[in-house]
């Protein structure tokens, strides 16, 4: 495979202006970036960086699953930067908008945050902070984002994922990372002011969940109906209108229905 070449120059001058002391780094190989950037803030490091690694050795996420993605064939990286939203709900369906948006109008949000593409997955994100403290509203936050650009094998899982290319046939990861990374940030400056207000209605525009009858791990079933205003998915279940916020929650479409 020919070395992979990266924009690091043309995503640092997009996005430093509004990240004071940002830097890109590109690794060719670290277990995971969520890992390596919450390691750093352990140790007392909070700098503003994009961590993009061509290889992971241990990828994860979210409910303490694996993510796997094979070099060149997924974009993998995360964006780690202090944060100070008054309301921290919603960050994760912010994310999936900001991305999906800067994608593909077909794509879809599955909630909380995975992206969509013609009903199987494309793309995960795993948001995790560190710091803070009583009396701080500031984290240092890290957003974790996989992107399938050639779809995985789908051995082994009930739904085949998805894969970028199929909808943008040449998607190298470079160019992938200079449509979502700026765009990234940017969202997350808005989030950090506004909070999840201004993302609700472009979610309910791309949530596929909407209408559909869904079977949460907690046993419960019904119909979802979009998000409330702190991003937690509504289900008509015959005990009533539920709001399921738990991310330990997991929720998957009935296929059979
Ligand atoms: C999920 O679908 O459950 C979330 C997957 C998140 C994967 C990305 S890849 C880059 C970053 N580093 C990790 O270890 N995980 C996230």
């Amino acid at each position: 495979m020919p070395p992979q070449r990266w924009p690091a120059e043309a995503l640092w001058e997009d996005m430093a202006p509004a990240l004071p002391g940002f830097t890109v780094e590109v690794l060719p190989e670290i277990d995971s970036t969520n890992s390596e950037l919450m390691r750093r803030a352990r140790a007392g490091r909070s700098e503003a960086v994009l961590l993009v690694a061509e290889r992971q050795s241990a990828g994860r996420g979210r409910q303490g699953r694996t993510w796997h993605g094979q070099p060149g064939a997924a974009l993998t990286f995360s964006l780690g930067l202090t944060l100070a939203p008054g309301d921290w709900a919603g960050l994760s369906l912010a994310v999936g908008v900001t991305l999906s948006e800067a994608l593909d109008q077909r794509i879809g949000l599955k909630w909380p945050n995975d992206l969509w593409l013609l009903d199987r997955k494309l793309a995960g994100i795993l948001v995790e902070t560190a710091g803070g403290g009583s009396g701080t509203a500031q984290r240092y936050t890290v957003v974790g984002v996989g992107i399938n650009l050639a779809a995985p094998d789908g051995a082994g899982l009930s739904t085949a994922p998805a894969g970028l290319r199929e909808v943008w046939p040449d998607a190298g990861p470079g160019e992938v990372l200079l449509r979502v990374a700026p765009a990234l940030a940017k969202a997350l400056q808005v989030f950090q002011a506004e909070g999840f207000a201004p993302f609700r209605p472009r979610y309910l525009h791309r949530d596929v969940l909407r209408d559909r009858h869904v079977v949460l791990s907690d046993g419960r079933t019904g119909t979802a109906a979009g998000v409330d205003e702190r991003g937690g998915l509504l289900v008509h279940t015959a005990a009533g209108l539920v709001t399921v916020t738990s991310s330990e929650v997991s929720v998957r479409p009935d296929h059979s229905a």
